[in-house]
């Protein structure tokens, strides 16, 4: 099938929906989903988003923290504008029907989390995440120009390359033209032709063995960018949160939020003592790369697979009421927080690079917006301070379509583009050389491109993913594409990203740390 759309959203988290309220009062908006609306990180968010809401704090005070958290190489007018523009953002979000908790006076009830020096995160119990992904659903159903497809699985960018021209890094005015998605219900490829394509396609944690991210989190929009041959920036550093629960047969792991040690809840090693002041004054609120290396080393001098946090000495209504899902599924797992320290280990997280964006979401490509965790506005740096990722996905939506509603009177659809052409491929029947080569994919860079790196270890790690590479590029070109088979190579396309980019950056800084740079 073909299709022509004003704009094309590849994303239905946070970003792809506000991005689509925003725009579609001016032309005809699809959202391409590849599973179910809701399924994303979004949903899974549990802190909360920051935002300096009222006198008693202050943006100076939130730029600062972010630009400590990010190490130095934040970028600085991506911060102030973000975090000026949040209360704003914050407001719409209420329009559409987002609830926050607020206390007895009608105020916002506000969280801490590690490296806030205020407590400024807005939140809804410990289930932040899925009240905005509820609220912002709803708006989308509401609206008449928006058309949510799930399962539909966009697998590339349609660019020049697809004219028959040939596309390098050094090609100017790469133009995107919209995107081929596979259809999970019909099995076909469709071609969206679309003015302007905005990708919110999340995070990349499933290069990792152990993540806190959803399974749909598999880097699609990175590597689609990446095989357009469009620039990607920051990829070395990967956010690991140093609080999943240990639960080693569950995927993902689930997440014992940041808040729980702003509400007090102590890091403890094996043998239940604190650890943390070894490491860093702000002890279990040091910024989270800190936490998460001090976890990874106390791990490995005793020898063991996790540590605790103790949350046992906070108020027990604070705890069940504060933290209702973490309390209900500890439980689950025979834990009562209330009782019980709570067993923990750091999981992959959050990318805090990808698609490099300038202040209104466009890409290096033509036509081509990103918003979101796909996307590396600069706001991070070299490492994301906690619940600034939900923001930064809103105020960065809010760009783009500004952006892209000036810009689609002006554009027209190429129907010189070719539908996908399937001639002559063949049903992989092994699904073995695609779930082995995933484990063996996360492996590699669970093991020598995680928390702590070297230099041999991310040499052992670029050689075996060439291999791997080439055996899956070999693979694709003669199968019949599904969707799994493109998550993979997506996968491999991030890993080499990420540890590219790890072993050219010669210092240690933000999140990537290698022992031969101390
Ligand atoms: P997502 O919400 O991940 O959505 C991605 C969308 O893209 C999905 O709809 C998916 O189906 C779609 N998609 C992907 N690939 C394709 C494809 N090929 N074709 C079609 N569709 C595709 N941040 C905070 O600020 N505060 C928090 O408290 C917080 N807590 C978190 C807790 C957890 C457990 C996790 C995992 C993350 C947390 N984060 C938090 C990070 C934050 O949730 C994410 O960065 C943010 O939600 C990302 O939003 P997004 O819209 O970019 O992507
Ligand atoms: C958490 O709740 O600890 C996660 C917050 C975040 O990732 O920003």
């Amino acid at each position: 099938m073909r299709y022509n759309v004003d704009f094309l959203v590849i994303g239905s988290g946070i970003a792809g929906l506000s991005y689509a309220l925003k725009v579609a009062d001016h032309g005809k908006v699809c959202i391409l989903t590849k599973t179910n609306a809701s399924e994303g990180s979004t949903k899974y968010a549990q802190g909360g988003i920051a935002a300096v809401m009222y006198d008693d704090d202050s943006f100076d005070k939130h730029i600062q923290d972010t630009l400590i958290a990010g190490d130095g190489i934040c970028n600085r007018e991506v911060v102030e504008m973000t975090i000026r523009e949040a209360p704003e953002r914050i407001k719409e979000l209420v329009q559409y029907g987002v609830n926050f908790d607020k206390d007895r006076g009608g105020r916002f009830d506000l969280h801490r989390e590690g490296g806030h020096s205020e407590f400024r995160i807005l939140h809804h119990k410990d289930n932040t995440g899925a009240e905005i992904e509820r609220g912002l659903l709803q708006a989308v159903a509401d609206h008449p120009n928006i058309e949510l497809k799930e399962n539909q699985f966009a697998i590339d960018l349609i660019t020049q390359h697809h004219l028959g021209q040939r596309v390098t890094k050094h090609t100017p005015g790469i133009e995107c033209y919209g995107a081929y998605a596979l259809n999970a219900d019909t099995h076909e490829i469709d071609t969206y032709l679309a003015k302007v394509t905005l990708l919110a396609t999340g995070g990349m944690g499933n290069v990792y063995t152990t993540t806190t991210t959803p399974i749909i989190s598999t880097g699609d929009g990175v590597a689609m960018v990446h095989r357009a041959r469009g620039v990607l920036k920051d990829m070395e550093f990967v956010q690991f949160h140093p609080t999943s629960l240990y639960n080693p047969s569950e995927k993902p792991a689930f997440l014992i939020t940041e808040a729980l040690r702003g509400a007090g809840a102590i890091l403890k090693d094996y043998n239940g003592n604190e650890f943390m002041g070894k490491y860093d004054p702000r002890q279990s609120l040091a910024p989270r790369d800190i936490v998460a290396r001090a976890i990874d080393n106390e791990m490995k001098i005793a020898g063991v697979d996790h540590l605790y946090l103790d949350a046992r000495h906070i108020d027990k209504r604070e705890l069940i009421n504060g933290f209702p899902t973490i309390y209900a599924k500890c439980l689950e797992c025979g834990i009562n927080i209330t009782k019980d320290m709570i067993p923990i280990r750091p999981a992959a997280h959050y990318q805090c690079g990808g698609i490099e964006v300038n202040m209104a979401g466009e890409s290096s490509i033509k036509n081509l917006y990103a918003a979101g965790e796909c996307s590396c506005t600069g706001l991070h740096g070299g490492n994301r301070l906690a619940s600034n990722s939900l923001l930064e996905a809103v105020v960065y939506a809010h760009n783009a379509a500004m952006a892209a509603i000036e810009k689609v009177p002006s554009i027209g659809y190429c129907q010189a583009v070719p539908d996908w052409n399937a001639e002559g491929m063949v049903l992989n029947e092994e699904m073995v050389l695609i779930t082995q080569t995933k484990k063996e994919l996360q492996e590699i860079m669970s093991n020598y491109v995680g928390i702590v790196r070297s230099d041999l270890r991310l040499q052992r790690a670029f050689d075996r993913l060439n291999l791997i590479f080439r055996e899956t590029e070999d693979l694709y070109n003669r199968s019949v594409l599904t969707e799994e088979l493109s998550e993979l190579r997506n996968l491999i396309a991030c890993a080499y990203l990420i540890t590219k980019m790890a072993r050219a950056r010669r210092e240690n800084r933000g999140l990537h740390y290698s022992i031969d740079l101390i």
